[in-house]
């Protein structure tokens, strides 16, 4: 079966309490200055008091639930791509299920960091053509900023907190929305991005301490892994499309610095008024940034619809992301 696959709906949802760059030089030897020059973030929104994850991630998918118009009941799966979950279990699918009432919908989450949510769209779109399941909510949701080291400048700069949805369905008019995928992973790089989980032997057997969860970069790797392999893998993608870069409207690409969205930009010859940005305003939100920026861009008229776009992401494992979509009227 190859049933066509409607992207209905996106959102996203992000906490309140805004840190700016100004913020940080209060507990940190950093600078506006250099925040902004070397990876152009200027805010970041985070969690306070016991908001969480999973709190964001239920009203992103109650947005697009509302939005999508299908019955929460019909929805088969919930994915949720979540690197920084409230519990280990149960999953944050499950607990969004619980919050919105998805009642026949069978829930897991994908680990697959700030690529999740193109992972998860994978997933999804390949459910939808093979007859699996007709409505699937993708809900990409981290913490980061609960698990990082606020005295590692390196580090704590970089993030926010955020959660973006999105509802797949049967198109019923014929139209596919997702023209290709294309997922990839390198785990020998795995040091590049790690969060290690604390857990020790039993003190009976070893005496030890419990160390904290945080995350640990080698920014340099990373940049340079990305600014090499991203535009090879892009334009892989858009070969499986069948589409042409020059047909494709925009680029939309996970929000983890913008020099390397400049450097793709350049890399693949894009206008630059058609490669989204947001970074500005919520620095690194994870798995959350690109449903946020598309989502965002549609908003304030930056993306108009209907369009064509590529969606790209890369994070910690390493993996890579990359679907070449069409967008349409109304989503957002
Ligand atoms: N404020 C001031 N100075 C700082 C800060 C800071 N916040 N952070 C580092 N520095 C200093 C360093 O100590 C160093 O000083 P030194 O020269 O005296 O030793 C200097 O600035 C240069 O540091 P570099 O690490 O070389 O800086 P670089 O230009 O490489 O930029 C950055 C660092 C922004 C992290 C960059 O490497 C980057 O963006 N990499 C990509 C990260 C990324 O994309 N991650 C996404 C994946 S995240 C995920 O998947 C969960």
């Amino acid at each position: 079966m190859d049933i066509p696959v409607k992207i209905a709906a996106v959102d996203f949802q992000v906490p309140e309490t805004v840190i700016t760059n100004d913020d940080l030089t209060k507990i940190i030897d950093t600078s506006d200055e250099w925040i902004r020059t070397r990876t152009g973030i200027e805010r970041r929104h985070v969690l306070s008091g016991n908001e969480s994850a999973v709190q964001m991630g239920i009203l992103a998918a109650k947005k697009v639930v509302a939005k999508s118009k299908i019955d929460v009941e019909k929805i088969d799966y919930i994915i949720a791509p979540a690197s920084v979950e409230t519990h280990a279990y149960p999953s944050t699918a499950c607990e969004i299920q619980a919050a919105i009432g998805a009642v026949n919908a069978a829930c897991f989450d994908i680990t697959a960091a700030c690529s999740g949510l193109i992972y998860a769209m994978g997933i999804g779109r390949a459910f939808i053509k093979s007859g699996m399941a007709k409505n699937i909510l993708l809900v990409a949701t981290d913490a980061v900023s609960r698990c990082l080291d606020w005295t590692d400048r390196a580090s704590c700069v970089l993030f926010g907190d955020g959660s973006g949805a999105m509802m797949l369905t049967v198109a019923e008019d014929g139209q596919d929305d997702i023209l290709a995928v294309d997922l990839k992973a390198e785990g020998h790089y795995g040091d590049f991005i790690k969060m290690p989980i604390p857990g020790k032997n039993c003190p009976l057997v070893e005496p030890n301490e419990q160390e904290k969860m945080f995350v640990k970069m080698d920014g340099k790797e990373v940049y340079k892994y990305v600014v090499t392999k991203l535009p090879v893998y892009i334009e892989e993608c858009v070969e499986k499309s069948g589409l042409k870069m020059s047909e494709i409207d925009y680029l939309i690409p996970h929000q983890a610095n913008l020099r390397i969205i400049e450097a793709l930009e350049k890399r693949l010859e894009f206008n630059p008024d058609n490669v989204i940005s947001n970074i500005q305003e919520y620095a690194n939100t994870s798995a959350a940034s690109i449903p946020i920026a598309l989502t965002e861009a549609i908003r304030s008229g930056k993306v108009k619809l209907p369009a064509t776009a590529i969606l790209t992401g890369f994070g910690a494992g390493m993996t890579v992301g990359t679907t070449v979509v069409r967008l349409r009227e109304g989503i957002a």
